[in-house]
């Protein structure tokens, strides 16, 4: 971190870094997708395996996360990693051998599902190096993304591809060339687990402008119950404020405090959220991996009748 954007060191408008385009329009291509974090949470499960590579139903959850950045019409992905990246790199590479066994079985349904991973998109890596906090892993994708906006997709943040989210803050950031992020309402005694946005409305009912920003605050001090959930469309001056932060929550490199520089008007455009109320699931929280499981579960084309059956006797059983 090499310059303070805190306190008297804030990033000035035409100050010496600001990149050149800022007047300059330009098209989202790019999707980030941190998951280097140390899963904590998840522990023992996330020893030596990272969260996003848990299963949901039959696949990891980051290839539901890669399969929304292209829906989204993003194919170039870059996945930062940390320790145990062996396996999630494996997810994605083609595997000659189990593709040749299963051909050779005429198993063409697998065959099809293990080849969708590694055809999805145009899959990078880049190691984080240490896990500093979400602002650094954004950080680290600096010279992949270059001069452009860009998309972050949280790898253990799902959204159901049924309510398209990241389309419509791709379309709030073409239409106004500003940076987007994602909200959703939840329980006040819930907001101390997210970042917390201050807001004003706009002329459109799903997006608001955000007026500040704190990560985890305690209930009491939130400024509302609009929580940031893990989906970002960021422009390319995010990388001069997060080279500038300073440690913030839990000792980290803070993306939301990297944000709320923006918010607070130290750069040129306002920072607008768009409200979710679709399906979304945290899976690396223990319970909301249960219930992802268990959601996507019974919808799933084989496995839901059986899955169906047993829930409503097992639920009956409960009661
Ligand atoms: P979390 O806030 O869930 O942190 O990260 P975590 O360390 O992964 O998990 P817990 O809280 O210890 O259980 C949100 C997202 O940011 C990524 C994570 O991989 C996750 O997708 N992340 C976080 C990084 O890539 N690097 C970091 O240094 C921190």
């Amino acid at each position: 971190m090499s310059r303070a954007a805190h306190g008297s060191g804030v990033l000035h408008p035409g100050e010496d870094k600001l990149p050149a385009m800022t007047n300059q329009t330009c098209a989202v291509t790019k999707a980030v997708i941190p998951a280097a974090g140390l899963g904590t949470r998840f522990l023992p499960a996330t020893k030596a395996m990272p969260k996003e590579m848990l299963p949901i139903v039959d696949k990891p959850a980051i290839q539901y996360v890669v399969e929304e950045a292209v829906a989204a019409g993003l194919p170039d992905v870059l996945i930062i990693t940390g320790r145990n990246k062996e396996n999630l790199i494996s997810h994605f590479d083609s595997v000659p051998e189990l593709e040749q066994t299963l051909q050779n079985k005429g198993d063409n349904f697998r065959l099809r599902q293990v080849m969708e991973a590694s055809e999805l998109a145009d899959v990078h890596f880049l190691r984080q190096g240490q896990p500093l906090g979400l602002g650094h892993a954004v950080g680290r994708a600096r010279n992949h993304v270059g001069n452009e906006s860009f998309a972050v997709l949280l790898g253990d943040d799902l959204i159901d591809g049924r309510d398209p989210l990241l389309r419509r803050m791709i379309e709030v950031h073409d239409a106004q060339q500003v940076t987007v992020v994602a909200l959703m309402e939840v329980p006040p005694e819930q907001v101390n687990l997210y970042g917390c946005a201050a807001v004003e409305p706009t002329d459109e009912a799903d997006v608001v402008r955000i007026t500040g920003l704190v990560e985890k605050p305690n209930p009491e001090d939130a400024p509302s119950n609009l929580a940031v959930i893990g989906r970002y469309v960021l422009r390319p001056e995010i990388f001069d404020i997060i080279e500038g932060l300073e440690p913030g929550r839990g000792g980290e490199y803070q993306l939301t405090d990297a944000l709320n520089h923006l918010a607070l008007g130290e750069g040129e455009r306002p920072v607008l959220g768009v409200i979710f109320d679709g399906r979304r699931y945290d899976t690396g929280d223990r319970a909301e991996w249960i219930k992802a499981n268990l959601l996507l579960g019974v919808e799933h084309e084989e496995l839901g009748p059986e899955l169906r059956e047993w829930l409503v006797g097992f639920v009956k059983s409960l009661a």
